[in-house]
């Protein structure tokens, strides 16, 4: 595995891989990589030529008062990880490069940026989508992996590419949990023992939201009554926002189907986690 951090050398990279007609597939992160992400470089290898990952903790999505400094970082740890599952380049942009002085283009996402996580982090997907393109740009990839966990930003991310008519295949990828059901994420390293226990609320709210669904339950707001309940139970969880919106629109939904998603942010304690399902 190569590691690049200049625009112009992974450029030429890419350059060189497209002339000789490979396909790139590449797997954006912001490192501290657990089996989440490595699901995505997995599943990159298996279908293209040649595999890049890039690990950039993107200033731009984090709000004033987020954990842009906190944000855990691993990346010795990181780096052998992807060599060990057979990624080709590893690039590691500097934020001076990719957010040069005077810099001041961003990309909005507009309707499908503006509830759940849009709502409570104000300027968040500017800032994804903005860097995602860059990277596309400077990637040039064939195909680009992202995780369903983060599903408004799979959605933001592909209105982007549909939009501005962007060359690139999005593959959204399916949750990977720890055994007891938490969904993987950078974040869950914050929670404390008693908050990672509690944590777990998130995942059998889901469960229990989708068992009343197979049992005929069709009200929104009598399911999302069942979540909120369950998730109250944990003496440290504050939720963010527990909603039933239509998977593609993302706006709620009064009647849930088997399209619908079952969406939410909680905090346990100070570290925010989101976690999502589809009913059917
Ligand atoms: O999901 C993430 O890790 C980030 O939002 C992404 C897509 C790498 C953009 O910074």
């Amino acid at each position: 595995m190569i590691t690049i951090s200049g625009i112009p050398e992974m450029k030429s990279l890419a350059n060189e891989a497209r002339s000789q007609n490979l396909a790139i597939g590449f797997v954006p992160t912001m490192g501290y990589l657990h089996d989440g992400h490595m699901s995505l470089v997995q599943r990159a290898r298996s279908e293209n030529d040649v595999v890049v990952a890039s690990i950039f903790v993107n200033p731009t999505q984090f709000g004033p008062n987020e954990d842009l400094e906190l944000y855990p970082r691993d990346m010795e740890g990181d780096r052998h990880k992807l060599q060990t599952a057979g990624v080709d380049a590893l690039f590691l942009p500097e934020s001076g490069q990719l957010y040069g002085p005077g810099y001041q283009t961003y990309v909005i996402v507009e309707t499908v940026s503006l509830p759940l996580c849009g709502s409570s982090r104000p300027g968040h997907f500017k800032g994804v989508a903005t860097v995602v393109l860059k990277l596309f740009n400077i990637v040039r990839p064939t195909r680009a992996y992202f995780g369903q966990k983060d599903f408004q930003q799979l959605q933001v991310i592909r209105r982007m590419v549909s939009d501005l008519n962007v060359d690139v295949s999005v593959i959204g990828c399916p949750t990977v949990r720890e055994a007891d059901g938490l969904a993987m994420s950078s974040r869950n390293s914050y929670l404390d023992v008693s908050e990672r226990k509690q944590a777990v609320a998130l995942n059998q709210s889901l469960l229990f939201a989708k068992t009343m669904f197979h049992s005929g339950e069709t009200s929104s707001r009598i399911i999302l009554d069942a979540v909120v309940d369950r998730i109250s139970r944990e003496p440290d969880a504050r939720i963010d926002y527990a909603r039933i919106v239509d998977s593609h629109t993302l706006s709620d939904v009064d009647q849930s189907d088997s399209a619908s998603l079952v969406a939410l942010a909680v905090r346990i304690g100070k570290t925010r986690l989101i976690d999502n399902m589809i009913l059917g």
